[in-house]
């Protein structure tokens, strides 16, 4: 390859001959469709992690046979960074999704892995990148780091070999046309997770177990599942690919993290944000029929969901067992708007990053 370059933490670049942004329509991009010049790759052999390097972004060959395909050990992460100005992006808690990444490999018998590489691998891929940035507000470059298995072996036992991928792809902004709230159905047939299983981890697996569920829900009319826990069948954890948040009287009450619930990063936030505003703030257990009654009392004033996709996503209705709670579906409520326009307005450069929540790359 020509021109190759050699990082401070040894990442090898093999830097693209053309670049093929010109395919690229930044006034309408599909979320994860395209994706940007480079990727990053480091391969796990002999109980060690080998060089990394970044290279054009390309198919790669696997056999039949690869454990990954069959037994599904895998890992991955989705974070976001930001157009600032013509010199600067920032990357949105950083750590917290290097954090969260290390705990799905531990859970899933996959190598750990430096936070050094990956912030230098995140870096030098928005540097050589940074023309797939887009700026326009609400959009922003998608993150996806992710780990496979790779022995060439049909045998349901942990590989022996890894593949760590990360790759970028520019998004367009996920309320282009203004909240469009999300209506929630729960299900007495299915459960996405359960205390000892892989549900705190983001392993592949766990999504490809909820899309029947989700595909029924939508048959049904409804957005997504509103996922109860499996044992009892009566505590809520979290939605398809949001954490979820009941603001309740003047109390933000969040199911706590028992096991089975993704950590989301944007929970964090959007929890952080609540007491620093001065908000009760309760993360325990909440029940379905809990929030029936505060629906009924009149003491629900909102209920929303939280992810890195949309930052916050008001819900307007949730279904469950024949009842429906229906809030507000014009509009988010006046706290989720709140925590939506702080986060974004951090993750853009236009307010105090009070937190330390970015990363900031000049270009
Ligand atoms: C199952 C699940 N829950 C919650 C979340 C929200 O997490 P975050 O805020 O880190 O994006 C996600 C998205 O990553 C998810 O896939």
């Amino acid at each position: 390859m020509m021109n190759e370059i050699i990082t401070n933490t040894n990442i090898t670049i093999e830097p693209v001959e053309q670049s093929r942004i010109h395919e690229v329509d930044f006034n309408n991009l599909v979320f994860g469709r395209k994706f940007s010049d480079h990727m990053f790759e480091m391969e796990f052999q002999g109980d060690k992690w080998g060089a990394p390097v970044i290279k054009p972004y390309a198919p790669f060959k696997m056999t039949p046979a690869t454990n990954v395909l069959h037994y599904g050990q895998a890992v991955f992460e989705g974070m976001k960074a930001y157009y600032v100005d013509e010199n600067t992006i920032h990357i949105f808690r950083p750590k917290a999704h290097y954090e969260r990444f290390n705990n799905s490999c531990r859970r899933m018998c996959i190598p750990e892995t430096e936070y050094e590489i990956f912030i230098e691998a995140l870096e030098t891929l928005i540097k050589l990148d940074h023309q797939w940035i887009p700026k326009r507000s609400g959009t922003a470059l998608y993150i996806r780091p992710f780990i496979f298995a790779s022995d060439d072996l049909l045998a349901a036992r942990s590989s022996d070999t890894f593949t760590y991928q990360i790759i970028t792809s520019p998004v367009g902004a996920y309320y282009s046309e203004g909240f469009n709230p999300v209506s929630l159905t729960t299900t007495d047939e299915y459960v996405r997770a359960v205390k000892g299983g892989t549900g705190e981890a983001k392993a592949a697996g766990n999504y490809a177990g909820s899309f029947l569920p989700a595909k029924k829900a939508k048959a049904e009319g409804y957005t997504q599942v509103l996922w109860l826990d499996a044992k009892e069948h009566k505590y809520i954890e979290e939605v398809g690919t949001m954490n979820i948040h009941f603001l309740i009287g003047d109390t933000l009450v969040t199911p706590a993290l028992t096991g089975s619930i993704l950590p989301g990063v944007t929970r964090r936030s959007v929890i952080a944000l609540a007491k620093e505003w001065g908000l009760n703030v309760e993360e325990r257990r909440i029940t379905i029929d809990e929030v029936f009654e505060a629906h009924e009392k009149g003491e629900l004033k909102e209920v929303f969901g939280s992810g890195t996709a949309a930052v916050v996503s008001p819900v307007g209705l949730i279904h469950h067992k024949g009842k429906n709670i229906e809030l507000d579906r014009e509009k988010p409520g006046e706290f989720a708007q709140k925590c939506f326009d702080k986060i974004t307005d951090i993750q853009y450069g236009r307010a105090e990053d009070k937190f330390g929540w970015v990363h900031k790359v000049s270009i």
